[in-house]
């Protein structure tokens, strides 16, 4: 398997990826309206963490990734997708997939993530080191977020000094 950064940059192999991508999350997520999974994804101010499997042949398929926006000025990205195949679900994809986004949003300088996580990922989200506590100053993502009903936000705060693949 391999991780990778994956925009809307209308080249082909991109928006092949991304409509990989887009077929997991409306897949896994089912409550999502799949007009609103679909412009997300392929929307220029996202960009996804894709999960990328090899297969006999040689191609690369999508198994899972995670789709947000970085909001540079401010610091912070908010996940809007975060989903694996179900069939490679349980098998630590989703911790790697976590491990990966945070390392490359520190790479782009963030300093925070952010999600509305469905109640249900919850526990997934706090095994990975988020938290109901939000510490980021609330001018700062107020109005940014899409905070609703049957969610909770949570944060994850990143620490330069970690490196979270190891
Ligand atoms: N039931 C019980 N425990 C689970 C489940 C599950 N369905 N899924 C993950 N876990 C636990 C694992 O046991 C593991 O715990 P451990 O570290 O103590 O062993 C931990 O969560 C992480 O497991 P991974 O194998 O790394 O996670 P996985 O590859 O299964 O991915 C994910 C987790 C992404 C939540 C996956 O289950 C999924 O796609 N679910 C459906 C879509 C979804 O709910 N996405 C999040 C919605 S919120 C949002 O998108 C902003």
């Amino acid at each position: 398997v391999k991780f990778k950064v994956v925009r809307n940059n209308g080249s082909r192999e991109n928006l092949i990826l991304l409509l990989g991508l887009k077929n997991v999350f409306v897949k896994q997520l089912p409550n999502m309206p799949k007009p609103y999974v679909t412009r997300l994804v392929f929307d220029r101010k996202h960009e996804s963490m894709a999960l990328l499997k090899r297969t006999d042949r040689g191609e690369y398929i999508v198994m899972g990734g995670c789709c947000y926006r970085p909001f540079p000025s401010q610091g912070f990205a908010e996940i809007a997708f975060l989903a694996i195949s179900h069939n490679e679900q349980v098998r630590g994809y989703g911790t790697r997939l976590m491990a990966h986004t945070k390392e490359h949003a520190k790479e782009i300088k963030l300093s925070y993530l952010l999600t509305c996580a469905d109640n249900n990922a919850v526990p997934y989200f706090k095994k990975q080191g988020f938290s109901k506590k939000i510490q980021l100053p609330r001018e700062l993502w107020q109005g940014y977020i899409k905070d609703y009903e049957g969610v909770t936000l949570m944060e994850c705060k990143l620490h330069d000094k970690v490196n979270y693949l190891n």
